[in-house]
């Protein structure tokens, strides 16, 4: 298949601009749009009523797209999730639970370690799904039951509707757990649904924010070091965050659980080091807010990310604020990603570093 970048200077770019389009088709595999519930029944079929724990593996970018998948399985689902990156989970000699299910996730359905702990897991008589973008990949027809990203081809080396598409349908699939499992009423299951639908109108209006993104990506091109910081669902985003400027624009970032803060990266803060807070005004904003004031009082840079509310409570006054559509904070994560992808992409641009193609990395690694 022929693919083009389009309109756009690069795949990346083309990429982070079809999420709304591909989101949207995502959700119109498992949702019935018109009835606003999940599709019925619900594909792909997975006994989740007698499971006592999910385990979830996974590389990269779909790795962190499984880490938020755990907060809403536990939260919706009541099911345990045990999550490890897949070059680790492969040589843990782990435990599986009789009858368990193991979940695995990959854009390609084709990279060396997940493929290695699904055949781990099949050893271990779990029945394996998996989440995968290409429905003909060796993972893919290595499992039991295939939920489908439907983001299209991705060609830029870093992964960004792959990892929206993932993110949308495990947000399914943890209500089709919650569901089966009895833990979500129907009038629950509608609100999240609607939640859900929202989503492409959501990515759309995140995606304006792009002139506000290229103006903070030229400060953010002199820096050398970069923290970013989130808690709960907005702490995997932060982590990709993290990941997605060092993969393509070479500069240090890590991301951190905002808690962590105390238990060292505080020592780092300095008047250089920009620390870019990821936090929607939800359950845990104010806690939050607090590490951001302890990031303020020893001259830290922050740039937030948040909504109209969360800059009005956050009790600082950063160097720069990012204010998001307004959305119900569970699923937020998923439009939440494109700023974060947005600073990457442009601050990589602004430094003249080829964007799709980052030196030393590989877009599916298929050998260990
Ligand atoms: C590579 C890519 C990443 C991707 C990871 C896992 O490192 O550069 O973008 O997240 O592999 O790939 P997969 O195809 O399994 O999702």
């Amino acid at each position: 298949m022929l693919v083009d970048k389009g309109n756009h200077r690069h795949f990346m770019a083309k990429e982070i601009h079809e999420q709304p389009e591909v989101v949207a088709h995502t959700l119109t595999h498992y949702l019935d749009m018109a009835a606003g519930t999940l599709r019925q029944p619900f594909e792909p079929a997975v006994e989740w009523k007698g499971l006592s724990r999910l385990s979830v593996s996974a590389c990269g970018t779909a790795y962190y797209a499984g880490l938020t998948a755990k907060y809403w399985f536990e939260r919706l689902a009541r099911l345990p999730v045990e999550i490890d990156v897949a070059s680790e989970f492969r040589y843990r000699e782990a435990p599986m639970p009789e009858n368990g299910l193991a979940l695995f996730i990959s854009q390609s359905g084709e990279t060396a370690d997940t493929l290695a702990c699904l055949k781990y897991a099949k050893q271990e008589r779990q029945t394996i799904l998996s989440v995968v973008n290409m429905p003909t990949s060796t993972i893919a027809r290595e499992s039991d039951a295939v939920a489908p990203t439907l983001a299209g081809p991705e060609i830029g080396v870093a992964s960004t509707k792959a990892f929206t598409c993932q993110l949308t349908a495990l947000a399914c699939l943890a209500l089709a757990a919650a569901r089966a499992r009895g833990t979500l009423s129907a009038e629950d299951e509608i609100r999240h649904v609607q939640h859900l639908i929202a989503l492409p109108g959501l990515l759309a209006k995140a995606l304006e924010l792009e002139p506000e993104i290229e103006r903070l990506a030229r400060e953010l091109s002199k820096a050398s070091d970069v923290l970013y910081l989130g808690r709960g669902t907005s702490f995997p985003l932060a982590l990709e965050g993290a990941l997605k400027l060092k993969e393509i624009s070479y500069i240090h970032a890590e991301g951190y659980a905002a808690g962590e803060l105390k238990h060292g990266p505080i020592a780092l803060i300095d008047e250089d080091m920009p620390v870019i807070v990821v936090a929607p005004h939800d359950a845990l904003f104010e806690k939050t807010a607090s590490n951001m004031q302890e990031v303020a009082a020893r001259g830290g840079r922050i740039i937030l990310i948040t909504d109209a509310r969360g800059a009005a409570e956050c009790g600082i006054t950063p160097e720069a604020t990012i204010i998001m559509p307004e959305m119900d904070p569970l699923f937020a994560p998923i439009v939440y990603a494109l700023p974060i992808q947005m600073i990457a992409y442009q601050t990589a641009v602004f430094m003249g570093k080829d964007v799709d193609q980052p030196r030393n990395l590989a877009k599916s690694v298929t050998v260990e």
